[in-house]
């Protein structure tokens, strides 16, 4: 071998590897095939019960509150405490954000989802409050109450996803998007560029619908109208007044946004009314911003399918871009590598599997050396044939062997047992096979 000066004397095994030698786990376990994880499931159904039960809340505490659910007013602080209730007792982690607007104190509430990629964050909201004039129970109890009754099922489902998980309500919206402002405006810069997306409902229960989809960001857009479209319900772009909602302050801050819509003081022409049914010529919210936005101005199927749909981008838009998860079978049997010596070999055994490997096999390979440029690595087929992983290399002074190769192994026959093979061919310097694990 190629005798190096600055090659440590003597070998050293890992930290790692003497914890694993101490706690008698380097004796180790057979191979063992361990089932896939579950490919990512489609959205539940979101019980229109559950929406419209949160609706009859947020109605009783507007009418216990003088008659609505306002910025600055006691039955808006009511209303963010009902909700802020419901998802602690989820497993939520929320928090309330104050500021002040008019002289009064606002809050917005912001949920989290344990667990997802922190730099990924998928993000849906609401405003919470109502205009003074009434309990704002289209606008914005529908949207607030089916973004709740979201979160709820991500907890019921005790959904894993890709993404992290967040959602908010915000407050003073009727005064000019006061707390969504406000959040984005408070986020540090390098916070709000791991929002990958945020979706906003604002009045999407109104009593005589449209569908419309915010045409912002177009993967959000499509998601939203494939949605629709298998449910062969015809959908329109929102055009009632770009900007007129939280969405525009994350919009403006570059994060890609999207949202639902069911219509507000506009009237519903004749057209529309040929394919969504209800009245043309009247307001698809004839109780826009006025004291009969009641529990009764709701349009149920609307909410209903609002609701799934907000579920259904949820669970699309947080699974990410990866494929689902194949089966994995893998080794976590330790096996030491001789010091400048024979090959040595790791096995795992696929069974029940028909026909041949992917074209795309993943090789998982966690090997502890000291100094890796000594090793060849191979994979093994069952029937004998060589994939060379690693060559060896005298100047790769790194630390171990830790990567997923990728092999085309569509010619071989994936029942049987597969081998990891690792040669170290200069002295000095040894290792470990920690494990070795195949995805199919
Ligand atoms: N709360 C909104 C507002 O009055 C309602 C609204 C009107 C809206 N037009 C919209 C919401 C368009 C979303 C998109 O400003
Ligand atoms: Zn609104
Ligand atoms: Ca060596």
């Amino acid at each position: 071998m190629p005798l190096s000066l600055s090659r440590r004397s003597i070998p050293i095994r890992t930290a790692a590897a003497a914890a694993l030698a101490l706690a008698g786990l380097l004796a180790s376990a057979a191979p063992a095939a361990t089932a896939a994880p579950a490919p990512v499931l489609a959205a539940p159904d979101i019980p229109l019960a559950n929406v419209k039960a949160h609706l009859t809340q947020l109605q009783s505490i507007a009418t216990a509150n003088g008659g609505n659910r306002a910025h600055g007013r006691t039955g808006y602080k009511a209303s963010i405490d009902y909700v802020k209730a419901k998802l602690d007792a989820a497993g939520f982690t929320t928090s309330l954000q104050q500021f002040t607007s008019s002289g009064a104190t606002g809050y917005n509430l912001i949920a989290d989802w344990p667990g997802g990629d922190p730099n990924q964050v998928l993000m849906a909201g609401s405003h919470l409050d109502s205009v003074s004039s009434g309990p704002g129970i289209n606008d914005n109890g529908s949207g607030s109450a089916a973004v709740l009754e979201t979160a709820l099922a991500v907890s019921r489902a005790q959904f894993t996803p890709q993404k992290h998980l967040r959602f908010g309500w915000w407050g003073a919206e009727e005064l000019g998007l006061v707390g969504s402002k406000y959040y984005v405006n408070n986020l540090p810069a390098a916070e709000r560029s791991k929002i990958s997306g945020y979706l906003n409902f604002d009045m999407i229960g109104s009593p005589n619908p449209g569908y419309f989809v915010y045409d912002d960001d177009p993967a959000i857009e499509k998601t939203f109208k494939d949605y629709f479209a298998g449910l062969s319900i015809p959908t329109e772009i929102e055009t009632e007044g770009d900007g007129r909602s939280d969405h525009a302050p994350f919009k403006n801050a570059g994060v890609p946004v999207g949202g639902l819509f069911t219509g507000a003081d506009y009237t519903k022409t004749a057209a529309q009314a040929q394919k969504w049914g209800g009245t043309a010529g009247q307001a698809f919210d004839r109780c826009y911003h006025s004291s009969c936005d009641t529990s009764s101005n709701i349009n149920d199927t609307a909410l209903d399918r609002n609701s799934d749909a907000i579920a259904h981008a949820i669970w699309t838009l947080s699974a990410g871009t990866t494929t689902p998860p194949g089966d994995v079978y893998e080794s976590t049997a330790d096996v030491s590598i001789p010091d400048n010596g024979a090959a040595v070999t790791s096995s795992v055994t696929v069974t029940g599997r028909t026909g041949n490997a992917p074209g795309t096999l993943k090789v998982g390979v966690d090997i502890i050396h000291t100094w890796r440029g000594d090793l060849v690595v191979d994979l093994l087929a069952p029937d004998g044939t060589v994939y060379n992983l690693k060559p060896f290399s005298s100047s790769d002074s790194a630390d171990n062997v830790q990567a997923t190769y990728t092999v085309n192994a569509s010619s071989e026959v994936a029942n049987g047992t597969w081998k990891l093979r690792v040669q170290d061919k200069a002295a000095y310097d040894t290792g470990y096979i920690n494990s070795f694990k195949l995805t199919f």
